[in-house]
């Protein structure tokens, strides 16, 4: 595999960048050219913010499983396509190449037609992180059915929601997962989500755990007695190669569910031809892939990482994915470290708040670890401190490896604003420069473009995108004018990202966190609307307000403010109810912090919850809380301030 598209110096971002933004359509039509089409296009874009309509690669047709296999399969097909390390390293590693790969992908697709999915049908995935999730993804990807993965740590009701928005008839899941030292019981979470669901037709379970789980007649199949099924089949009907599904280029590839300022997730959508060029163009780019390196992203599939990161990008561009079962942790601190020494990786990509976490542990855990293997470094999912940002430099990269800190969301599809790993000079806790095709604005609260530098000779706003890239979400699913007004109604003809941001005199941008209602716990979005919703069902809760506050591991923590029924209560019993009731409806990656019991909250005469004061009060400010004369009943602040944990 050849990348003639992939940047080799500074001097060469420069005019693809120029190229990019003066000659977009010229400029994807070239990259898009090294892609297996089953037909090319016949016009490369078309796009308005204001609808919004985004269309790249117009009537050109295609299967991304066959970019993302087949077309490996002459010169790489004994090359390992994934790595999998399973959660107890005692236990036996898998090595999946492309031919295995291919073959499980297209039994998989076998699978699925078997049990009536057909092209266009939602696919909920509730796996583990096992090969089969790979499978099960790329199967789906096969036939043109739509993949919807939810993360194993949400609960039964975030995955009820979420099945219902999408109307999905099919779900693919485990029997159960491993976690570290915890099994996770997919299948009766799954079989809780269920109740009352008239849509599902069927569920197919992959055995991993062996735990206990109850199979409905009529519904519930095993994922092994299927695929040794389709073998047969395949065999006897002599279908060597299952052909891929035709699909459009903006055929909707997956949705993926996302927090936002409301209580409800959103099921962005992603089309297939313009998520296969962006997170290819950018895996290439931005970590510098050569043939034959390991690439091992530490993130699950069941974030918008995972999927671009460990299954499109490196599978579309021919690499080795390593994909790993367990957490960073278990059975040790030195869990990547192992990793990296036993399969040789030459990459790694992780989150800010696993960095935080490790450090905590000190260097003992990297003690006869070899990472000599190592040539770049990642960051995504949240801005990175210098404190974190030199650990992972001199103790992981040992001062050898660039260190790519790369910005971009669930919406963008892929990686909006990076260094180029040795091309960009790094910055610490800066994501630097836009990718080729990514035109950023920082705007003021009314839209007006930031033009006026500070004493430092930074420019600051709300980070905008003036124009489309090839991956950028095109609708949530069911509801297009919520994509509107969520993400083009903010600003005219702009897409708003719910980010701050610096921009420096060199153009660097640095990404100072979100400026909307949305926290990021340990890299995972969670709106804050979201878990207000949860606590306020718990039964004796009257009221509540959820804030972030800085927290020195997982980046922000939650702090809720919580109004109780009666006075007088047990107040650790009582939070540990809340906990349970939130980790029931959304999960526990939801939990709150802190909670404070409080007799009011501060609101203006409208009733708006003033959380500019109680986001103050969790940072631990006691002075300037601002301006609390519009208040309602400013004493509360007084008396929530004395409470203060
Ligand atoms: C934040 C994860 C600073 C940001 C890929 C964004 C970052 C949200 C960075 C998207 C970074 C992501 N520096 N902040 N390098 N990367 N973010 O959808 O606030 O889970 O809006 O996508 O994470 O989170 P999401």
């Amino acid at each position: 595999m050849s990348y003639p598209y992939q940047i080799k110096s500074l001097e060469e971002y420069n005019s693809a960048y120029k190229k990019s933004v003066e000659d977009p359509e010229g400029f994807w039509e070239n990259i898009a050219e090294n892609f297996t089409w089953r037909k090319k296009w016949d016009k490369v874009l078309e796009w308005n913010f204001k609808e919004p309509k985004i269309k790249w690669f117009i009537n050109g047709k295609l299967n991304i499983t066959e970019n993302c296999i087949d077309r490996h399969l002459k010169t790489l097909g004994d090359q390992p396509a994934i790595i999998w390390e399973p959660n107890n390293p005692e236990e036996r590693t898998r090595v999946v190449t492309y031919s295995r790969l291919h073959k499980r992908v297209y039994q998989f697709a076998q699978v699925l037609i078997n049990n009536g999915v057909k092209k266009g049908d939602r696919v909920c995935i509730y796996m583990g992180m096992v090969p089969e999730l790979a499978y099960a993804v790329l199967g789906c990807a096969r036939i043109g059915a739509i993949h919807s993965v939810i993360f194993g740590g949400f609960s039964a009701q975030s995955i009820a929601d979420r099945l219902y928005d999408a109307q999905a008839e099919f779900i693919v899941t485990c029997d159960g997962a491993y976690r570290g030292g915890k099994d996770i019981p997919l299948k009766s979470i799954i079989d809780d989500a269920l109740i009352g669901n008239r849509i599902v037709k069927r569920v197919i379970v992959y055995t991993r755990t062996r735990t206990p789980i109850s199979m409905l007649k009529g519904r519930d199949v095993w994922w092994e007695d299927e695929m040794e099924y389709a073998e047969s089949q395949i065999e006897k009907d002599n279908i060597i190669r299952m052909p891929a599904t035709e699909m459009d280029a903006e055929d909707p590839l997956f949705i993926l569910y996302t927090s936002g300022s409301t209580g409800k997730p959103k099921g962005v959508v992603h089309s297939s031809a313009g998520y296969m060029v962006w997170t290819n163009y950018t895996f290439v780019n931005v970590f510098q892939y050569k043939p034959g390196d390991v690439f091992f992203c530490t993130a699950d599939v069941g974030w918008i990482t995972g999927h671009s990161y460990i299954l499109y990008g490196p599978l579309s561009a021919g690499a080795t994915s390593v994909m790993f079962e367990g957490i960073p942790t278990w059975p040790d601190a030195g869990r990547f470290w192992d990793i990296v020494d036993k399969y040789k990786v030459n990459t790694i990509y992780t989150a800010p708040t696993a960095i935080r976490s490790l450090m905590s542990y000190g260097l003992e855990p990297l003690k006869g670890k070899d990472l000599s293997s190592l040539k770049v470094l990642g960051t995504v999912g949240e801005p990175i401190n210098e404190e974190a940002w030199h650990w992972y430099d001199e103790n992981i990269g040992k001062g050898n490896c660039p260190i790519v800190d790369t910005w971009w969301q669930t919406e963008t599809g892929g990686i909006l604003i990076s260094n180029l790993a040795g091309i960009t000079p790094a910055k610490p806790s800066w994501a630097t420069l836009p990718m080729p095709g990514v035109q950023p604005v920082l705007v003021d609260e009314k839209g007006n473009e930031a033009t006026e530098p500070d004493e430092d000779g930074l420019l600051k706003g709300n980070l905008c995108i003036k124009a489309p890239w090839p991956a950028i979400l095109r609708t949530t699913y069911g509801d297009h004018d919520r994509c509107r007004t969520n993400y083009f109604a903010t600003y005219e003809d702009l897409y708003f990202t719910g980010d701050g941001a610096l921009k420096n005199k060199d153009g660097y941008y640095r990404i100072t966190g979100r400026v909307d209602d949305v926290l990021n716990v340990s890299g995972h979005r969670i709106g804050t609307a979201e878990v207000e919703n949860a606590i306020n069902m718990h039964a004796g809760v009257i009221e509540s307000a959820a804030v972030g506050y800085p927290h020195d591991i997982k980046g922000q923590g939650i702090y809720a403010f919580v109004i109780y029924s009666h006075m007088h209560i047990d107040e650790e019993q009582t939070r540990k109810d809340i906990f349970q009731t939130v980790s029931r409806v959304i999960g526990a990656i939801a939990k709150p912090d802190k909670i404070q019991f409080v007799n009011g909250l501060p609101k203006t005469r409208s009733g708006k919850i003033m959380r500019r004061i109680l986001r103050k009060i969790a940072e631990g400010e006691t002075k300037n809380l601002g301006d609390t004369t519009t208040l309602l009943d400013p004493a509360v602040v007084d008396d929530i301030q004395k409470g203060k944990l």
